[in-house]
């Protein structure tokens, strides 16, 4: 392979083509990225439907150990409205539990602190006390206090525990010290120790994982979870914000329950906080597929609907006033005033806005559509509304929608694409025709599918060859994200996942180093690349790729080498002026196909104008060649 990048052709591409998609899919909210560690806290899980969940209910991982003690589930006067149930405990004498099992037990650590609370009321004039206590598998007490309950209304109260022990199997006890007819809500224990310290915050090393990839935007809170299921299930941000006990919890479109203790405020600051820009996406006024949908299936036709049409101007406000609560002066409105309350005067700086998650493009999605984004047009033209070019699955195209973004003549439109590894080998020219005049791209989901969905080495790197193209295409190609990101093991909707985990363990996967190696080499210059490959054979051009990147922020060139063949490849490369002995650094991602265990390997070197390297079998290397 000879590789020479010819001076003076460079072109400016975004600097934003690598982000993440989250969705709260294969719970990857509760009981994963946000660090509540009680399981319905709230009381208000729902019996499943779809048959996923079938013992679902609001007493769901709560029990009572012990003899003396009943609990039952109650209504009358709740702390908020969208909060409806709480537990009653009617206790006869001390000496029984009320137990939380959390999400299959509780990682406790030794040494590290947890913040326990709940808000609590006592009937009958008295008031009470609970032993709080977190106990290991065989009820050793690895940590507890004393807390007490006031008689008269409902009192928020906390406790700091610290952990003597550790335990990978814990649960929460609550033991009534005296008789007396006890109600509990928002019972609550975090670790102290979440992402950046902050209160009602995300699991540290889950995070930290997301964060390592440089993510440039975040997508949330879905896919499927922003329309929903059926109109009563599409994704209300209002719903997601402010006091937790104010927040009103739902069943997602993935058969789980969502307390939306992760909500749009958490979003926001989580973006804040890895620098990167938060890019809603918002029902546009219609459901999954328009009606009530199973996910991954088109439903046949007739059974369509959309937000009645006297309700929409009401929905509609609902999105311009998100744009308020993240950007707007708190002085002077309200929804930013509740941001300021939650701790954040400044604005979040939003700047994107999705509205629709491919859905099908009926009437009852355009006229919804179009009205929101006449909308937001004309009251906030400094937002990028990106549309949806609608559903990919077999039999569909996305003609109807790529007609409405041109009649529209929207900014930018999402795609989302699931296809075999070859699918992605063979489409690396995907984007070189798109119209540069018309709609930019924003590939809002995607990933190279093998038979048992596994995120291999083959799967990596066919990923890693198209992102390649899509650096080439970096002018039309905007933003790009995998989906979905996140996945609990025995807990999983949809394979493959981005970053598989477990109550004690992240387990990036190969992909996730695919991602990693784009995100923290990312460019904003694309250098276009002469390419000569010593073969004739149209299969093994397709499977070596080079792209070559400048970042201005650092001046660093950064030459990316994907080689799909199953025998390594020697590259002589001749690089462009200003590379002359320079330091540089390489990461190499390699194995074998079917490898599913696999980091990248990193390494210094000096190199000059021309550069001799034999690209490993099954690879994607990475060289970041410094500008001094
Ligand atoms: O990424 C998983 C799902 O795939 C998303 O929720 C949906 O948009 C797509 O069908």
């Amino acid at each position: 392979l000879k590789v020479k990048v010819p001076e003076g052709q460079a072109k400016p591409i975004s600097d934003k083509l690598i982000g993440v998609f989250f969705e709260d899919i294969n719970y990857g909210a509760d009981g994963g990225l946000y660090a509540e560690l009680v399981q319905n806290r709230d009381f208000e899980y729902v019996a499943g439907e779809n048959g996923r969940v079938k013992d679902w209910g609001p007493v769901y991982a709560w029990s009572v150990e012990g003899a003396g003690m009943q609990m039952s589930v109650k209504s009358e006067r709740p702390i908020h409205e969208n909060n409806s149930h709480y537990l009653a405990l009617d206790v006869e004498h001390a000496g029984a539990s009320l137990v939380n099992s959390g999400f299959d037990g509780m990682v406790i650590k030794e040494g590290e602190k947890y913040d326990f609370s709940f808000f609590g009321r006592m009937q009958g004039g008295k008031s009470g006390k609970l032993r709080v206590c977190l106990r290991d598998e065989s009820g050793n007490v690895l940590a507890d206090k004393t807390v007490s309950v006031s008689s008269g209304g409902w009192k928020k109260k906390s406790a700091v525990l610290r952990a003597e022990a550790s335990s990978d199997k814990a649960v929460l006890t609550l033991s009534p010290l005296a008789e007396g007819s006890y109600e509990l809500d928002m019972v609550s224990l975090f670790p102290q120790n979440t992402f950046k310290g902050h209160k009602n915050g995300l699991r540290a090393d889950l995070a930290q994982a997301i964060a390592d990839l440089h993510p440039r935007f975040v997508r949330f809170p879905g896919g499927c979870a922003s329309h929903g299921q059926g109109l009563e299930n599409i994704y209300r941000w209002k719903n997601t914000v402010g006091p937790l006990e104010s927040r009103k919890p739902m069943k997602n479109i993935w058969g789980y329950h969502q307390t939306m203790g992760l909500g749009y405020f958490e979003y926001f600051q989580f973006c804040e906080d890895m620098g990167a820009e938060p890019l809603p996406v918002l029902a546009a006024g219609v459901p999954c597929q328009n009606s009530a949908c199973i996910p991954g299936k088109l439903l046949g036709g007739g059974q369509q609907g959309g937000i009645p049409m006297d309700e929409m101007d009401e929905y509609v406000q609902d999105i311009l006033d998100l744009i308020d609560y993240a950007n707007a002066d708190p002085k002077n409105n309200k929804w930013a005033k509740m941001r300021a309350e939650a701790g954040h005067p400044e604005p979040f700086g939003l700047k994107y806005i999705g509205i629709g998650n491919e859905d099908q493009i009926t009437d009852v999605f355009e006229e919804r559509f179009a009205m929101i984004y006449k909308a937001i047009k004309e009251k906030h033209p400094e937002i990028t509304v990106i549309g949806t070019v609608g559903p990919f699955y077999e039999g569909t195209d996305y003609e109807e929608g790529w007609d409405l973004a041109d009649r529209l003549k929207l900014p930018m439109v999402d795609e989302h694409y699931y296809n075999t590894p070859g699918w992605f080998i063979y489409n690396q020219n995907y984007y070189d025709g798109y119209d540069r005049s018309g709609s930019k791209v924003y590939l809002g989901e995607y990933a190279a599918h093998l038979p048992g969905r596994p995120n291999n080495i083959e799967t990596a790197l066919a990923e890693a060859l198209y992102l390649t193209a899509v650096e080439r295409n970096g002018d039309i190609v905007r933003m790009t994200s995998y989906a979905p990101l996140l996945a609990k093991e025995g807990y999983t909707q949809w394979n493959p996942d981005l970053i598989y985990f477990n109550n004690r363990e992240v387990k990036p996967t190969a992909g996730y180093y695919t991602q990693l190696l784009f995100g923290q080499n990312a460019g904003d210059t694309y250098l276009p690349v002469e390419c000569a490959v010593d073969n004739q054979r149209e299969d093994v051009r397709e499977r070596i790729a080079t792209s070559v990147v400048r970042d201005s922020r650092t001046g660093d060139l950064i030459v990316k080498m994907v080689n799909l063949l199953p025998v390594p490849v020697k590259a002589d490369l001749d690089l462009p002026f200003g590379t002359s002995d320079s330091s540089a650094s390489l990461h190499v991602l390699s194995g074998k196909p079917a490898d599913k265990n696999v980091k990248p390997v990193s390494s210094s070197l000096a190199v000059g104008e021309d550069l001799a390297y034999e690209m490993p079998a099954y690879s994607l290397s990475v060289f970041r060649i410094s500008s001094d």
